[in-house]
């Protein structure tokens, strides 16, 4: 059934920040989370969403602002997906954070007394070192080539001149555009299913200066393979053109031709090398990543030194190449194939000889070859976090120090809760980074220590 639109407004006030960049208020007994608010701010909003006891709502007015808001340095602020804060400061932005981190750890008193000051991002505009786009069309017809429209998944809003990435992308960026005014080829529509681009994906290494371009359409266009190597020879280091055919669902190359380079780029982390497939997840603010890793290497052998470490969730080894030099012995565990691929590349890259990757789900029971005992373990999860058959196995593995690095607060609490009521441990720290500045998204690493030796 078509949901009719709410034409609703109201003003309110506004009370806090809560885990999706929405400012908290009540109406009655409604309780309202507006997009585009601060706390403490009196704002006219119009409904967008209406359930029984809570509604959203967006801010088209403000009525009394708060001392941190600012004006936008993006004309796309509160239309565009990509960010959430660009209307508040920087220092703002982190309290933010810190404060929804102690609001998810209500429950443990003791790990919230010990929520550090948020470690800022060095960089707050042009950090990502990976930014995918997408083609469509406004309703006039124009062409756009950018980021989802806020809440849609068929308007773009332009990427031209988008922050979160370099200059040299977005020259890519405006070059593509101007090279499919040239050739005449439409957007592919993802409401119609008419051919068309469909996906444009920019990668660079921060450190190495290596860049990778991919640009997908739904069929072959004459004239654009030999145009598009021709127009970014001096951008891209490696160029793929690919095809994806199945136009239900996501974007997912099923063909892909290498027009120049050898189809991947390399990042460093700490000095460590890293090799980039189009595929290959890689954390994307890399100073940043680089941060956190170092502090979790000071975290890893703070006590002693790990004879055994485990990382789970590895992905391409990041964590797993951090500890190698620390421990004896380090597994990880990673459940997706092509992951565990490029992690052991990544290994024969640096010339680490001490460090096994095993392909396994982390949420079943234990993964096969699991040494007894690890003095180490360290999970990085995605969203959902951890499985409460994962927290029982990794408790029987009796690890010292046990390392959780959690892009959610929420799981990560839950989690923890659970950690803390099966076996004998204690928060040692809880460091907030701030990896995504003018988002909401926040990682943080926790620190556990074990009090009874086994
Ligand atoms: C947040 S990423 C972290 C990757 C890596 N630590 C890094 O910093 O690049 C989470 C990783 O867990 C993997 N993963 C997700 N669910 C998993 C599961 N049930 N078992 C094992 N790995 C899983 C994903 O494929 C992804 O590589």
């Amino acid at each position: 059934m078509k949901q009719r639109p709410i034409h609703q407004e109201l003003i309110v006030k506004t009370e806090k920040i809560v885990h999706g960049g929405q400012a908290l208020a009540r109406a009655d007994r409604f309780v309202v989370f507006v997009d585009d608010a601060l706390p403490n701010e009196t704002v006219r909003a119009k409904l967008y969403k209406k359930k029984k006891q809570f509604a959203f709502a967006r801010a088209i007015e403000v009525l009394e602002a708060a001392p941190e808001r600012i004006p936008s340095d993006c004309a796309w602020t509160g239309d565009c997906g990509g960010c959430t804060f660009r209307h508040c400061t920087y220092e703002a932005q982190l309290g933010y954070k810190k404060q929804i981190l102690v609001e998810a750890l209500h429950g443990l008193p003791e790990a919230q007394a010990l929520v550090q000051e948020v470690v800022p991002s060095s960089q707050t505009n042009d950090y990502r070192n990976k930014m995918v786009f997408s083609f469509g069309e406004t309703l006039d017809g124009e062409f756009r080539l950018g980021l989802h429209r806020r809440g849609s998944f068929i308007h773009i809003v332009p990427a031209n001149n988008c922050l979160l990435q370099s200059e040299t992308s977005r020259e890519i960026v405006r070059r593509i555009v101007l090279l499919a005014q040239e050739l005449d080829i439409p957007p592919f529509h993802e409401i119609k299913k008419t051919h068309g681009l469909r996906q444009l994906t920019i990668r660079e290494g921060r450190n190495t200066r290596q860049r990778m371009v991919e640009l997908v359409t739904t069929q072959a266009y004459p004239g654009l393979e030999e145009r598009l190597r021709e127009v970014l020879d001096d951008l891209a280091d490696t160029l793929l053109l690919s095809l994806d055919t199945n136009l239900q669902g996501m974007p997912r190359p099923g063909y892909r031709q290498l027009l120049k380079g050898n189809g991947v780029i390399e990042e460093t982390l700490n000095g460590l090398r890293f090799r980039i497939g189009p595929d290959t997840f890689f954390q994307s603010n890399t100073a940043q990543a680089e941060r956190l890793f170092a502090r979790l290497q000071e975290w890893a052998v703070q006590n002693a030194r790990p004879a055994i470490a485990l990382d789970l969730f590895a992905g391409t080894g990041p964590i797993a190449l951090h500890l190698a030099g620390l421990a004896e012995r380090v597994i990880g565990v990673e459940n997706w194939p092509p992951s565990v691929e490029a992690a052991n590349e990544n290994l024969a890259l640096n010339g680490i000889h001490n460090v096994e990757m095993v392909a396994a789900d982390v949420n079943d029971a234990l993964p096969p070859f699991m040494p007894a005992h690890a003095d180490l373990v360290v999970v990085d999860p995605p969203r959902p976090g951890l499985s409460p058959d994962a927290i029982d196995w990794i408790n029987r593995l009796t690890p010292d120090r046990l390392i959780y690095v959690s892009c959610n607060p929420s799981t990560l609490a839950r989690d923890l809760k659970l950690f803390l009521q099966r076996a004998p441990y204690r928060v040692e720290a809880v460091e907030p980074f701030d990896l995504f500045p003018n988002t909401f998204h926040l990682e943080t690493l926790v620190v556990l220590q074990r009090t009874i030796h086994s």
